[in-house]
């Protein structure tokens, strides 16, 4: 199996890095295109990858075609590609807001999947969720699974209307909880702790919280309550947050990235 990876910026070498370490893959199997004649003289440096960058010299070898240019460039990007393809070949997408239908109007392809990514897919721990077009096969399925795995974990989600909504949850989600961790910080520094202090005050709490929730099937609130006891200082600080309706403001500004990735979907549909 041959991949090409379009596009060598953050998400495009992470994927190429992740499936190169995987052992799904040889190193020489996996080649990378980009349109910066910088990126390409780097990459050949670290001699990871086969380098293009024409896409005459690489679509028709490849058996997958990672897409992972910024949405912009997508419409000239697959129009150059149309005449390139084959049919039998699969196309995965990590662009926001690029929808199914998009891609198979310019590429000409019909085996497209649709994935939503997030950050911390960059040290292995992120989350893609993905959908495909009726054309991709079951096993075709399992093979992109293991790809997207490669860089943490992934969702096979039912319709594109999901990939919206996980963009509100886990494709954004990651500034949330720097959010939060921000104002944790703030407070910190307020009492007086130093920022090096604050830092790991904020850091290990929210390792520690999340390792707990891991390694149990406790619901948030379940552990909410086994931390809070009736007039101590955690049930202070939730009563609090409570009356200033943080919660649902959380769940506000999560509908308004669904809500964004939407809309960019529509101002993103060339057809
Ligand atoms: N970063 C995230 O957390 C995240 C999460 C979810 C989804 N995504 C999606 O991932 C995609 C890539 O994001 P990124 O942050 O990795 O972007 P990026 O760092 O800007 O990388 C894109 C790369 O593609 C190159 N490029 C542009 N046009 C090209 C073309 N026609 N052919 C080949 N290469 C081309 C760019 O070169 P130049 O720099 O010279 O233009 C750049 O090296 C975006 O569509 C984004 O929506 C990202």
């Amino acid at each position: 199996m041959k991949i090409l990876v379009i596009g060598a910026g953050n998400m495009g070498l992470t994927y190429a890095e992740g499936m190169s370490k995987s052992k799904l893959l040889k190193r020489r199997n996996i080649m990378v295109l980009d349109t910066s004649e910088e990126k390409l003289e780097a990459l050949k440096k670290e001699a990871k990858f086969d380098t293009f960058k024409e896409l005459a010299d690489c679509v028709p070898q490849a058996d997958i075609i990672f897409i992972a240019v910024k949405p912009y460039h997508a419409e000239g990007l697959m129009m150059k590609m149309e005449p390139l393809v084959n049919k039998g070949q699969i196309v995965i997408s990590i662009m926001a807001g690029v929808t199914i239908k998009t891609i198979k109007n310019l590429t000409g392809l019909n085996k497209v999947v649709r994935a939503m990514p997030n950050l911390p897919a960059q040290i292995g721990k992120g989350l893609t969720s993905f959908v495909a077009s009726e054309e991709v096969s079951r096993i075709e399925l399992l093979t992109i699974e293991s790809l997207l795995d490669t860089t943490g974990r992934s969702i096979l989600v039912s319709d594109e209307n999901f990939i919206d909504a996980s963009t509100g949850i886990s494709g954004s989600g990651p500034a949330y909880v720097f959010y939060f961790m921000q104002s944790m910080m703030e407070a910190a520094l307020k009492m007086g702790f130093s920022k090096n202090v604050s830092k790991v005050l904020v850091s290990q709490t929210f390792t520690g919280a999340i390792e707990l929730f891991n390694q149990n099937d406790l619901s948030p609130n379940s552990w909410m309550d086994k931390v809070a006891s009736k007039g101590g200082t955690t049930r202070a600080a939730l009563d609090s947050m409570d009356n200033n309706k943080v919660g649902e403001l959380i769940k506000e500004a999560a509908f308004a990235a669904f809500e964004r990735a939407i809309e960019l979907g529509k101002e993103k549909s060339y057809v």
